[in-house]
């Protein structure tokens, strides 16, 4: 049966040492953009949620539902039409530090090396052009490089990889280095959009492996859109869904699934039947089959 995997939404599976605060708040936020001069076209509508630090969301939809408009927004690259988000309790007006940001592929600087990748962001968030002048850059630096050189190796990357420029990476080895650009921030909220999808399955599948030990040693917030409910469902630690209901174009898509899920991950593997009936489940959800209803167990909201 698979409610016996779905927890109630206000409990919770692994009870944090302490109390979690919030990380990432979407306060009825609603999205729409003009089309011609009259008229708007909705793709979010009120969307509200909490997400507690240290969660893992997973965040799944058909295509063309707003799942990266959302994290644009989380990000900071764009404002919501109506309603506010915020950041570590903290209204998000332009990306900063406070989120990290994996998309799909192309995201590093094709010119720079992965050395210089990495040290990057925060060698420019710290000191601009002229404050690198300045009697502290050169130590500062050495520290910087020294940590990029660490999150090389825990991002399983050769210490030769460091003079590599990205043409010279492959796509697995180049999200990598994505993901360890992002940790050097030392953001506290990481967003991934389709971060995997362009990797062979093998690739994938360690990837996958490498950000849920990542997730499991720092905690970070990871809001992580995804096509595969596997892949959702193997990451996530709770799983959002979002879809337009009863597929009306002026409206916008809203929640119509949230759920926890185990925090040691499902699979195949381990859950067996339960995994698949799952797997359907969501993905009824996902195709806009399922809206949203009371239920019983508080799946759906
Ligand atoms: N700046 C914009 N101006 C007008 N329309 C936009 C803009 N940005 C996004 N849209 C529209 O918003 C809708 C949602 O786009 P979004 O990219 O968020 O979907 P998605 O769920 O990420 O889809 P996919 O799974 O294909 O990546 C699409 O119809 C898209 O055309
Ligand atoms: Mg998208």
């Amino acid at each position: 049966m698979v409610s016996t995997l779905i927890a109630p939404h206000t409990e919770t599976f692994d009870a944090p040492a302490v109390p979690a605060s919030t990380a990432v708040q979407i306060e009825n936020v609603s999205v729409s953009y003009p089309v011609g001069k009259k008229t708007r076209k909705t793709i979010l509508e009120n969307i509200s949620l909490d997400i507690e630090e240290g969660e893992f969301v997973v965040l799944l939809g058909e295509t063309g539902c707003g799942k990266s408009t959302l994290l644009r927004m989380i990000l900071g690259q764009e404002r919501p039409t109506n309603g506010r988000i915020l950041v570590s309790g903290k209204p998000v007006e332009r990306v900063d530090s406070r989120s990290g940001y994996v998309p799909q592929k192309y995201s590093l600087f094709p010119d720079r090396t992965v050395l210089e990748n990495l040290v990057m962001g925060p060698e420019t968030s710290a000191y601009h052009i002229l404050g690198r002048l300045r009697p502290g850059f050169r130590a500062f630096r050495k520290q910087v490089r020294e940590e990029a050189f660490r999150q090389l190796r825990h991002m399983g990357l050769q210490e030769s990889d460091a003079a590599k420029y990205p043409h010279q990476l492959s796509g697995g080895m180049q999200q990598r280095v994505a993901i360890g650009q992002a940790l050097m921030m030392k953001s506290r909220v990481l967003l991934m959009d389709e971060g995997f999808s362009a990797l062979d399955p093998a690739t994938r599948t360690s990837l996958q492996r490498l950000l849920r030990s990542v997730w499991s040693e720092l905690k970070p917030t990871v809001v992580f859109v995804t096509h595969n409910t596997m892949e959702a469902l193997y990451l996530g630690t709770r799983l959002i869904v979002l879809a337009r209901p009863n597929f009306e174009d002026h409206c916008g898509s809203r929640v119509v699934l949230d759920m926890k899920l185990p925090a040691s991950g499902m699979s195949l593997r381990s859950n067996g039947q339960e995994f698949l009936d799952l797997v359907d489940h969501v993905e009824q959800f996902s195709r806009g089959d399922r809206h949203p209803q009371p239920s019983l167990n508080g799946e759906s909201r």
